[in-house]
């Protein structure tokens, strides 16, 4: 059909029925996108949405543990469950099981653990189903799309995924995520808006390199990273040999590290060649210091020589020489002191002295920064935004943040 032809022909009729015709038009006409912003998926970061867990297990760590369970219970994130003693119960559940041979993880004996809110939003918007506030992640941003006139679970949906896992046994999850764009694409009329946190950005670059251009280029209106590691993050480090409880002050560092070891996105996450110089010292001892080049001694030296596969096998899953092929817009913080490097007087199970360089307190700057390299290799935009002051898990919830996010979505 002519629409220049059809519309000249409208034009005489009543400014009422006028409208009811374009309506009808908009209706009929699938080429023409009835569209009044773009859909939304939020990709969360590392310990960025709910987990549930099921028990029947042939044994315990400790006679107040639980053997079985009957339903599915919130195991990230239950404060209740970090207790002491208790923690000893939850570590022996949360955590995966390494096969060094296949290079994959499996859920301890009679534990299953599930995603819970795939395409929904709630599972990321407060990581504790009680809604506190220690557990509230995107739940502000989410609040503010509805605000825009979004839709929970219909035109912005989360998703949500096992963050214990790189992206090489999440495959079902990337089919799914792309089953879900395209959906989103045919019933809000255009392209989607993909925003990711954290560890999300790796996720969602990783899913991006493998569509094929024809694929993004007609389902991807923008990706919108915010805090992204593209070059790994140094506090993985201290995060390995002695743990890291900075989010959730009640539980021991020595606990929690039990957990983050066996979790292979911790390995994952260690600092890569193409952003930091193979001389840049990242822990420091009385005896020994540690670069990028050292991965497999430092391994070896903390007891946990799983965690060299586990690097070795992950390592290569996202080429970050190849730009994600989407217009992107890149968000940063800057300004907050980021743990760069450490020194450990006893090494590797007491706290380290901490040294700070410049970042979002959790990524560091160069480690952001790395997107600035695609914009000579993409022919999409590349936009920067650094957001001065904005910390890791604030920069979510923040005004500037949340005005930027707007503005892609719905324009001027
Ligand atoms: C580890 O993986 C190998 C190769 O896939 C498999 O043959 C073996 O049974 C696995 N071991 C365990 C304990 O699951
Ligand atoms: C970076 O590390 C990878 C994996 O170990 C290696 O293949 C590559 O040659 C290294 N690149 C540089 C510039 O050192
Ligand atoms: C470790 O590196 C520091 C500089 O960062 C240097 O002063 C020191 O001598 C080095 N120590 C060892 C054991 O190589
Ligand atoms: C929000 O971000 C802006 C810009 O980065 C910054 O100036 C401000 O301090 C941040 N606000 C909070 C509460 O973190």
């Amino acid at each position: 059909m002519d629409r220049r032809l059809c519309l000249c022909r409208v034009a005489v009729l009543p400014s009422g029925l006028l409208f009811l015709l374009l309506l009808l038009m908009l209706l009929a006409d699938p080429a023409l996108p009835a569209q009044r912003h773009p859909p939304v998926v939020l990709v969360p970061g590392d310990l960025g949405n709910q987990l549930e867990a099921k028990l029947d297990k042939p044994t315990v760590v400790h006679y107040l543990c639980f053997k079985k369970t009957d339903s599915y219970f919130t195991l990230w994130l239950n404060l209740e469950l970090l207790l002491p003693v208790i923690i000893d119960c939850w570590v022996d559940n949360i955590r995966l099981v390494y096969n060094r041979t296949s290079g994959t993880t499996h859920f301890p004996d009679g534990v299953d653990v599930r995603v819970p809110g795939f395409g929904k939003t709630f599972s990321l918007e407060f990581l504790d189903p009680s809604k506190s506030n220690v557990g509230s992640y995107f739940h502000t941003m989410v609040d503010s799309l509805v605000g825009w006139g979004y839709t929970r679970g219909e035109d912005v949906r989360g998703a949500p995924y096992d963050w214990r896992r790189a992206p090489n046994e999440n495959k079902a999850y990337f089919l799914a995520l792309r089953e879900m764009i395209e959906e989103m694409y045919h019933l809000y009329g255009g392209p989607v808006v993909l925003v990711a946190h954290s560890m999300g950005n790796m996720y969602t670059l990783y899913f991006l390199q493998q569509q094929p251009q024809d694929w993004k280029n007609k389902y991807i209106r923008a990706f919108v990273s915010l805090g992204a590691p593209w070059g790994g993050v140094a506090k993985t480090l201290r995060v390995l040999a002695s743990g890291d409880n900075n989010r959730i002050p009640v539980i021991e560092s020595l606990k929690i590290r039990e957990q983050q070891r066996s979790a292979v996105s911790t390995s994952w996450l260690l600092p890569y060649n193409h952003t930091w110089s193979p001389e840049k010292v990242f822990i420091r001892t009385s005896t020994t210091n540690y670069t990028l080049q050292d991965y497999q001694q430092f391994f070896q030296d903390i007891g946990f020589e799983e965690g060299w596969f586990m690097r070795q096998k992950t390592e290569g899953l996202v080429e970050v020489t190849l730009p994600p092929g989407v217009p992107l817009h890149c968000l940063y913080g800057t300004g907050v002191p980021t743990p760069d490097s450490f020194y450990y007087e006893t090494f590797p199970d007491r706290d380290p002295k901490i040294y700070f360089g410049d970042g979002d307190g959790t990524v560091n700057l160069e480690s952001a920064l790395h997107c600035q390299t695609w914009q000579r290799q993409q022919e999409h935009q590349v936009s920067l935004q650094e957001l001065p002051g904005s910390e890791h898990i604030q920069m979510l919830a923040n005004a500037t943040t949340l005005a930027y996010l707007k503005q892609v979505l719905l324009g001027p």
